[in-house]
């Protein structure tokens, strides 16, 4: 008995297990019935007693190491196979989704940047804005008819949605004492009927410089410079006198383009000019009304709308398809950043 135990022991440890057929043929050969062991088994049966007191725990002990390889070796084989389900390695990786930057960003970033390297700060304020800091300071006189100009969304009698964010600078002025250089990108909100060309909510950027003897040659060399970077070194620009009630005298800019192509005739209605800007000497009144002395400082202002200028840059036909987050649309402008 004692040699069947030995040898057997030495098969169940020299059997290799590395299909699935083995682990079965094991299985048959060692722990069925009519395996090995149940043979021995058997056998044990017949012995003496004294003789069972001998074999009972060899025996016992075999068919346990019997059982635990069988137990092992399964369990490796089936992880082996999930292993092997889940790693084709000639697949072709997945590729992550790319995002890309909206086109209205990258438009605004690159503007930042320009005004950033000429020294210009960045400030932003609330969207939900009083009637002091979108109308009042700004030299809008109560009831007057400026205030038309901007179709106001009204929250409550003075609560409103900022119209511009020149609101931003009276909060600027309020807050800091001169020199100030300052710009504040954000989103604005009038009151408009919702077009091909406009929207009831867009974005701008303002600009605000206040300093000791700032003149208007200091605003258009600024913005000419800004035009230059941003347009191109060659571009024409042109100032035509306007009206703001915050500023005086007061412009507006257009950059030339010309009519050479029939996309430039229908923007600029066949001048040639494409209006970009608006600005103007700050008013006397609004730095009154911020408390900085108008007697020692002077300062300019402008303001451009960032969907007018992306619309021309890109060649967007329809401001709406800004807003709608279309993702072919949007997928359009991956490369740039
Ligand atoms: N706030 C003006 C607008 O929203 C733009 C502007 C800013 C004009 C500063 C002059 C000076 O249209």
């Amino acid at each position: 008995m004692k040699e069947q135990i030995k040898k057997v022991l030495k098969e169940i440890e020299d059997f290799e297990i590395l299909t699935e057929e083995n682990l079965e043929n094991f299985r048959k050969n060692f722990l069925s019935k009519k395996g090995a062991i149940g043979e021995l088994l058997e056998n044990f049966k017949k012995l003496e007693k004294e003789e069972k007191k001998i074999f009972g725990a060899d025996l016992n002990s075999l068919k346990k190491q019997a059982e635990e390889k069988f137990g092992v070796k399964k369990d490796s084989l089936v992880s082996g196979q999930e292993e092997k389900n889940d790693l084709d390695l000639s697949l072709p990786g997945q590729r992550m989704p790319q995002g890309s930057r909206h086109p209205l960003s990258i438009v605004q970033n690159t503007m930042i940047n320009i005004f950033k390297e000429m020294g210009f700060s960045l400030s932003v304020g609330p969207e939900i804005e009083d009637d002091w800091h979108n109308f009042s300071a700004l030299n809008f006189p109560e009831n007057h008819p400026a205030r038309d100009m901007q179709d106001t969304f009204f929250i409550e009698k003075d609560i409103s949605l900022r119209t511009h964010t020149s609101s931003v600078q009276v909060r600027v002025m309020e807050e800091n004492e001169p020199p100030i250089r300052t710009i504040s990108p954000g989103r604005v909100y009038r009151n408009e009927a919702i077009s091909a060309r406009s929207n009831s909510f867009f974005h701008q950027i303002e600009g605000l410089y206040i300093d000791k003897g700032v003149s208007f040659a200091d605003l258009k060399q600024t913005l000419f410079h800004f035009v230059q970077r941003f347009f191109g070194e060659k571009t024409e620009v042109r100032f035509r006198p306007s009206y703001f009630p915050f500023t005086e005298p007061s412009a507006e800019m257009d950059i030339y383009l010309g009519t050479g192509t029939e996309e430039d005739y229908r923007l600029t209605k066949g001048t040639g000019w494409l209006e970009i800007l608006g600005c103007g000497m700050v008013d006397v009144n609004v730095l009154e009304n911020c408390g900085i002395d108008p007697k020692v400082f002077s300062g300019f202002a402008f303001g451009m709308g960032i969907e007018r200028i992306t619309m021309f840059q890109y060649g967007v036909k329809d401001i709406r398809t800004l807003f709608e987050n279309d993702k072919r649309f949007l997928d359009q402008f991956k490369t740039l950043t």
